[in-house]
This record gives C-alpha cells, sequence and structure tokens, in this order.
C-alpha cells in the first residue's frame, strides 16, 4: 500500500468546491428511476443516461471530484465507442466503482440487513483497479425502529466495513466506508443522533483493529435528521448543528473528508443543510456531498429518455453540481435556485 497516493486521490476527492456523484445504482434501483420517468430499463438507455451526466464538461470538470459506478457502467462504451471511464478521466474527474453486493437479511436479527460482497473482493478490486478505478463504495445499512438496531447488527456491518476497507487499501484503491443509518421511520433527530454516533463509534473502532489507515479513506454517512414520518420535523440550523457536532466527536481529523450521501432528502434540503455545516465552519475534514438522487432526480427528470432532451439533462444536473460545489463552500443561498440556468 502507498499510503501517500491513497491520500492524494482521497484528498482530490473533497477538493474544496467539488464533491462526488453517486451514480452506482444497481440494476433494479435504476429501474424503478426509469419506471417514474417511463423509461425503459435497457442497456442502451442506461448507458445513454450516464454519458449524458459524464459529457456534461462544467458539471465534471468543475464541481464533480469522482463518479461512483455500477459494474455494468464500468466496462460501458459510450455511442461513439469511447470507454466512459475515458470520459470521466477526460473531464479530470476520478471514476470510482460500487463494490458491495447489496443486503441480505441477517441471521438472528429480524428486519435487519447485512451487506454482502466480500467474497472475491480482492480479486474484483485487482480488475477495477485496472479498468481505471481509483476509489471505491461498500454500503450499510442501518435501521430505526422498535428494538432495532440491535448491537449484533451495528457491530456485523460495521466489521464487513473495515474488512472491505483493508482490502482496498491493500489494493491502491480508496474505500469510501458508507454506514448509511436510514431516514425511513417516524424517529426524531436525537434518535438519530444517538443511533449514529454508536454506527460512527462501533465503524472507527473496527477501521482501528483492521489496520484501515485513516489518511486514506473517505467517510459517507448520513445526516443527522428526524425520520421522513416524525411529526418533530428539524430547521436547516438544527440539522447542521447536530451532525458536525456528531461528526466532531466521533471521526478523527486524520481522515481527509466526510462526503454526505442524500439518504432521500429533496434536491434543495441536501444543499441547504451542507451548506450551513460549511458557514459553520472550522472543521477539520473537508466535507462536501457524495449524492445520488439529490444529483439526480432533476436531471432525469429534464431528460425522460428523450435525445432532444440531453442539453435540459445536462443543464439540470450542472445546476445541481453547481448547487452543491457552492454548498460544500458554504457560499450557496436560496436565492441561487431560481437563477437556474436556461
Ligand atoms: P443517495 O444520495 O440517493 O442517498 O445515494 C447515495 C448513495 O450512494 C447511497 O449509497
Amino acid at each position: 500500500m502507498n499510503l501517500a497516493d491513497l491520500n492524494k486521490i482521497a484528498r482530490a476527492m473533497v477538493a474544496p468546491g467539488k464533491g462526488i456523484l453517486a451514480a452506482d445504482e444497481s440494476s433494479g434501483t435504476i429501474k424503478k428511476r426509469f419506471d417514474v420517468i417511463g423509461v425503459e430499463s435497457t442497456e442502451n438507455n442506461r448507458r445513454d443516461y450516464r454519458e449524458m451526466m459524464f459529457r456534461s464538461q462544467e458539471a465534471m470538470s468543475q464541481y464533480i471530484s469522482g463518479v461512483i459506478l455500477y459494474d455494468e457502467t464500468i466496462w460501458q462504451n459510450a455511442a461513439d465507442g469511447t470507454p466512459l471511464v475515458k470520459l470521466i478521466e477526460q473531464a479530470g474527474s476520478i471514476p470510482g466503482i460500487k463494490v458491495d453486493e447489496g443486503t441480505q437479511p441477517l441471521p438472528g436479527c429480524p428486519g435487519e440487513l447485512i451487506t454482502a460482497g466480500l467474497d472475491k473482493l480482492a480479486e474484483r478490486l485487482a480488475k477495477y483497479y485496472k479498468q481505471g478505478a481509483r476509489f471505491a463504495k461498500w454500503r450499510a445499512v442501518i435501521d430505526i425502529g422498535a428494538g432495532i438496531p440491535s448491537y449484533t447488527a451495528v457491530r456485523t456491518n460495521a466489521h464487513a466495513l473495515a474488512r472491505y476497507a483493508a482490502l482496498c487499501q491493500q489494493a491502491q484503491i480508496v474505500p469510501i466506508v458508507e454506514p448509511e443509518v436510514l431516514m425511513d421511520g417516524d424517529h426524531d433527530i436525537d434518535r438519530c443522533y444517538e443511533v449514529t454516533e454508536f454506527v460512527l463509534k462501533e465503524t472507527f473502532q473496527e477501521l482501528y483493529y483492521q489496520k484501515v489507515a485513516l489518511e486514506g479513506m473517505i467517510l459517507k454517512p448520513n445526516m443527522v435528521v428526524p425520520g421522513k414520518k416524525s411529526a418533530k420535523q428539524a430547521s436547516v440550523q438544527e440539522v447542521a448543528e447536530k451532525t458536525v457536532k456528531l461528526l466532531k466527536a466521533c471521526v478523527p481529523s486524520a481522515v481527509p473528508g466526510i462526503a454526505f450521501l442524500s439518504g432521500g432528502q429533496s434536491d434543495e434540503e441536501a444543499t441547504a443543510h451542507l451548506d450551513a455545516m460549511n458557514k459553520i465552519g472550522g472543521l477539520p475534514w473537508g466535507l462536501t456531498f457524495s449524492y445520488g438522487r439529490a444529483l439526480q432526480a432533476a436531471p432525469q427528470k429534464a431528460w425522460s429518455g428523450k435525445v432532444d432532451n440531453v442539453a435540459a439533462g445536462q443543464a439540470a444536473f450542472t445546476h445541481r453540481a453547481k448547487m452543491n460545489s457552492l454548498a460544500s463552500k458554504g457560499e450557496w443561498s436560496s436565492s441561487l435556485e431560481s437563477k437556474k440556468a436556461a
């Protein structure tokens, strides 16, 4: 492992004004997204959609530091035969790859999940590195509900995250460590705080036990937010203050950067929360975005599978990428949202 090089990649992923595009939806998930816009999920349509984003020159060269790809996409070529990985590199962005294989029920823990994909991971990482991937992602899912999460689920998922991260670093790939506490329930913001604290403490303990170098990784956590069904919603400022307080208590300053998932927040909420955190400032790590839905919902709608809409899709993607870029510097304001490029 060359830690100086891993650190260089990790810092580039969270460079000021830049963040990560999570375009790694599995075939099942992208089908759900395409269903919403009435587009059939064929291999070519998935390619065309992603090619549209990767050819958004302003967004990719100025706001997007890296792209998380799904296995299918990392091997695909653009319509003109150029590998999609090359399009990303040519724009000055870094290709990455989702390496987890989704979730399975966790034995003995009803309603809880464990992420699969450790078997043969070392071999897969070597192939992805050869194909151009310089970072990877593994998502663990923790749900909040009556009597959950259990210690078994938190610990087992933290253990798998650390096993994955150690294998990545050995393969000279920067691991994005993503323990996602879901915002699906009716819990309040303080319950989210408490569970996320438990999950992050356990995760960093496992990373230590498994000799993961913190300087060569990125953390991708949820923000501290109330459950979607909670009767008590929170202000942007409360979310920002509680999330920053929690991260300061749990994430060592040796970690180069933290890149949030959007997790079902609206586009503008995800941007406003990130912006408010960076306005608080004085943070020891880069704090940016690694959004899937909050970067792609608008371009998906604008594109809707039509060649004639490619420019509109690119404009919508560029707008969201730019808003989040500003938020990563604490320079966003809601008035900028209406000044959308035509
Ligand atoms: P969302 O921003 O849509 O939550 O997706 C980010 C991600 O990569 C989840 O694993």
